[in-house]
């Protein structure tokens, strides 16, 4: 009644009376999806407790190399941010709702069409999303179903073959640093039919024991975890032609990245992707809070830009979808002539 009341007043005087309709939380904070059971098994090798988690803690705990060092990834942002058990939902692995900051149904079509465009060697229908372990998914009608971990990791290894023929390299080796889950690991494994090793090294314990999960869940033969108590050791048969590192030199140290850097040149590293969380700008994370540029250290490890760009070449889309992320490409030795 007094609703009634109230809202004819409000139109006599030229306003409306509306529900506000409830904002959606997953565009503000860590989410997952629940439509996809977890796997058999998983609630019992995904838990805190697990004894490789707890071997793998000790290990970068007593890691004397500076890569180990712990900057924004502590306990407080783990617990806030991270259920093992979802480690593919909307959380500190890969924002999913919160990047796009709204409408992620239809940003998602966006960018689906976008890869679907310029996709040679038919990869969408090749690269599978299940949805499993809270990842968010999106289905369209008429096309395979895709995710953020999908799409995104398309784009890259498209962006990559444009740079250095990456799908046609036969015993292709890559390093990812800060691999997080193993999300890029498992799609070249999937894509790359020249693939003999992905070496998946990260700074965080937590990190590497999901990335050992999942790899092995996903069957994953040519990638390899190695913990930082490996990297001292680890010799491959011969230097990988490309490293990666999404969205993670800017989550460490300035003296973690010089390390991984060092570490990349000893490999004899021939080609490095970056893509950091700030644009165009390449800031670290200090543990006093402050950021430092970490542009000039890719010089002294003997690295040239050889390319650089927006993650989204089309402009309209760009701001459409509200990305701004760019790749950085650059090569090292005589693969920089
Ligand atoms: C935002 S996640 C990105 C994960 C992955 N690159 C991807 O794109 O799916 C950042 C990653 O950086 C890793 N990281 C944080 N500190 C690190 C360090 N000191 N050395 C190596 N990796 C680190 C985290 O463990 C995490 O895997």
């Amino acid at each position: 009644m007094l609703k009634t009341w109230l809202r004819k007043a409000l139109r006599a005087a030229g306003y409306d009376l509306v529900r506000r309709r409830r904002a959606d939380a997953r565009y503000r904070q860590a989410s997952h999806s629940a439509a996809m059971p977890l796997p058999e098994g998983a609630e019992q090798d995904l838990r805190a407790d697990h004894p490789r988690l707890l071997e793998l803690r000790r290990i970068y705990a007593q890691s004397p190399l500076p890569m180990a060092a712990r900057g924004m990834w502590g306990e407080d942002y783990l617990a806030r941010e991270l259920d093992l058990r979802y480690f593919r939902g909307d959380n500190a692995y890969v924002w999913q709702f919160r990047n796009v900051g709204a409408q992620a149904r239809l940003k998602y079509y966006l960018l689906l069409r976008d890869i679907a465009a310029r996709d040679p060697h038919g990869w969408l229908q090749l690269a599978e999303e299940d949805g499993a372990f809270g990842c968010w998914s999106f289905d369209y009608p008429g096309w395979p179903r895709v995710s953020r971990d999908l799409l995104d990791s398309i784009n890259e290894l498209l962006y990559l073959d444009a740079r250095m023929g990456l799908a046609g390299i036969e015993a292709l080796r890559i390093v990812d640093i800060g691999a997080g889950y193993g999300r890029l690991a498992h799609r070249a494994h999937a894509l790359l039919p020249g693939l003999v090793e992905y070496v998946c090294v990260d700074g965080v314990p937590e990190s590497t024991f999901l990335a050992e999960y999942y790899l092995r869940h996903r069957g994953c033969e040519q990638a390899r975890v190695l913990d930082i108590g490996q990297l001292p050791d680890y010799a491959p048969a011969a230097a990988p032609q490309l490293a990666v590192n999404i969205h993670s030199f800017s989550e460490m140290r300035l003296e973690s990245i010089r390390g991984w850097l060092a570490w990349l040149a000893a490999l004899g590293t021939q080609h490095l992707l970056v893509v950091p969380n700030d644009a165009q700008q390449m800031l670290s994370m200090e543990p006093d809070g402050t950021r430092q540029d970490f542009a000039p250290l890719f010089a002294e490890a003997g690295f040239t830009l050889a390319d650089t760009r927006p993650v989204h070449e089309d402009p309209t889309l760009r701001e459409l979808v509200n990305v701004s992320d760019h790749y950085f490409f650059y090569r090292r030795g005589a693969a920089a002539a």
